[in-house]
């Protein structure tokens, strides 16, 4: 009788465990599944974790991701390119260089003599659609800011950046432009490419100087509040 007693107590003091266990453990480990993720983890991992306890941290996460921003330029002679890194360094932006297929060369790039080629593309709009190397931005829907540079030509952006802004879809980003000359304004080159574009949400812009002041440029970037 005795060990019949024994059994079924140590029997239903088992079963008692086993259920306190089960719902117990499995609280704390939902509890501390929420409370210790890392911030550092994949965006996938906290919005999965987020929308099952609460929805509005996934919503905070989102909003303070800084946006994406980009550098896209032509130079042809170099003055562009180095105010355009300028931009991208100050700026924690990535930079993408619009190369034409057949690169001008210094006797290309001379407007004093009649029969260079780009006099030969001035006088006939025809030759301006210049073939580039690449139009395609690799990521380009995740960027949310784009810097537009390019050298004035004739008053207006040089024609070699036609074709990048032709191909590409701008809805959705903010456009800055910037250009180099020696002496011309801004003027209308970046309200005509922004026509050109026909989307994107094109400012004012900036005009450099040849040889720009690097604290200038950077200065201009801090002064646009980027984030
Ligand atoms: C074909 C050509 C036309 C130019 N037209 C002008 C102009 O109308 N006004 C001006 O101020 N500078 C003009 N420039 C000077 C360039 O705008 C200036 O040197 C610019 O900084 C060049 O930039 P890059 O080195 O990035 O090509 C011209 C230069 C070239 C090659």
């Amino acid at each position: 009788m005795k060990k019949i007693f024994a059994f079924l107590l140590s029997a239903s003091m088992l079963l008692t465990l086993a259920a306190c266990g089960g719902e117990g453990g499995g609280q704390t480990t939902d509890t501390d599944n929420i409370i210790t993720q890392p911030v550092t983890k994949q965006t996938s991992d906290i919005k999965e974790t987020t929308e099952n306890a609460n929805s509005d941290q996934t919503t905070d996460l989102a909003i303070k991701a800084p946006g994406k921003t980009l550098v896209v330029y032509f130079s042809g002679s170099g003055n562009t390119k180095r105010v355009a890194e300028i931009i991208a360094e100050e700026s924690g932006a990535d930079t993408f260089e619009i190369v034409p297929a057949m690169p001008y060369t210094d006797d290309d790039l001379n407007w004093r003599d009649q029969s260079s080629r780009v006099n030969n593309e001035h006088n006939d709009t025809a030759l301006q659609d210049v073939e580039l190397v690449s139009t395609a931005v690799s990521g380009w829907e995740d960027y949310d800011t784009v810097f537009f540079g390019y050298p004035i030509w004739w008053r207006e952006a040089s024609w070699v950046v036609n074709r990048f802004i032709k191909d590409n879809n701008f809805d959705g980003k903010t456009v800055i432009p910037f250009c180099t000359s020696t002496s011309s304004p801004l003027g209308d080159s970046g309200k005509n490419l922004s026509e050109m574009a026909g989307s994107g949400n094109w400012t004012d812009g900036r005009r450099f100087t040849e040889n720009a002041n690097e604290t200038d440029i950077r200065d201009w970037v801090k002064s646009l509040n980027l984030e």
